[in-house]
């Protein structure tokens, strides 16, 4: 369980993009954050995941505190999570097989034997096996998508933070990565999307948190 107790996010210009904002999501919950551009989806999202820490407020998952200042329990902090986000991007000089690979390579925990393992299992849920050797350029925008997600997906997240998950997507790519999302949730991984996408909200059918200039709408 997610539980978002009274963070507010002042930026270093002044800036109050997020304002005393409570959200509770439960374990396997489907979770969509809607709102107008600059209403603070994105950085609801990013203080979760620990990569902008809270002005004021705490963010705790599983009954522990998410601590902005320690970096060894942030580095154990974002382990939970799986990132798809807009500025995460892909590197171009690598195969699919090595992008996936990047997230293992940085937790360190296994052999290579074992993270080939598991960017291969990655690559095959997101329908990707066949292009492990392929240099992401050649690959379709939805294919890039769901490599991405393969990246996100690739440690056994419980948590999966989306920003954006089918921006500039056709509507076959991005039915795509939504059957996908609901795969994910119906295996148990809990979704946090922000997203302005009707057809994705409607796919979903997930719980919708409207933020109105920072604010959670009632
Ligand atoms: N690093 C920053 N410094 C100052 N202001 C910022 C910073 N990042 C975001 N903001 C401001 O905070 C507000 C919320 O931004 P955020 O990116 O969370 O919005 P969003 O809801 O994700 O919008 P979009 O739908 O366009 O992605 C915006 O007004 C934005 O300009
Ligand atoms: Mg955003």
């Amino acid at each position: 369980m997610i539980v978002i107790n009274n963070v507010t996010k002042r930026y270093p210009d002044g800036f109050t993009a997020l304002s005393n904002i409570h959200l509770t999501v439960e374990s396997g919950e489907k979770v969509c954050i809607t709102g107008h551009s600059g209403a603070g989806k994105s950085t609801l999202l990013k203080i979760i995941a620990g990569i902008s820490p809270p002005t004021s407020g705490s963010v705790v998952i599983n009954n522990t505190s998410l601590n902005p200042h320690n970096s060894s329990l942030k580095a154990l902090w974002r382990r939970q999570f799986g990132l798809m986000f807009e500025d995460h991007k892909l590197l171009f000089d690598r195969s699919v097989f090595h992008n996936v690979l990047l997230p293992l390579e940085i937790i360190g925990a296994h052999s290579f034997k074992q993270c080939a393992q598991k960017v291969r299992a990655a690559l095959d849920k997101v329908g990707l096996a066949a292009f492990e050797k392929s240099l992401p350029a050649t690959l379709s925008g939805g294919e890039q998508q769901r490599l991405c997600m393969a990246r996100a997906l690739v440690h056994n997240p419980r948590i999966l933070l989306i920003d954006e998950p089918t921006a500039n997507l056709d509507a076959d790519y991005a039915l795509q990565i939504s059957d996908l999302l609901l795969g994910f949730n119906q295996l148990g991984v809990t979704l946090l999307i922000a997203t302005h996408d009707q057809a994705l909200i409607s796919r979903l059918n997930p719980r919708c948190v409207g933020l109105l200039q920072g604010h959670i709408l009632p």
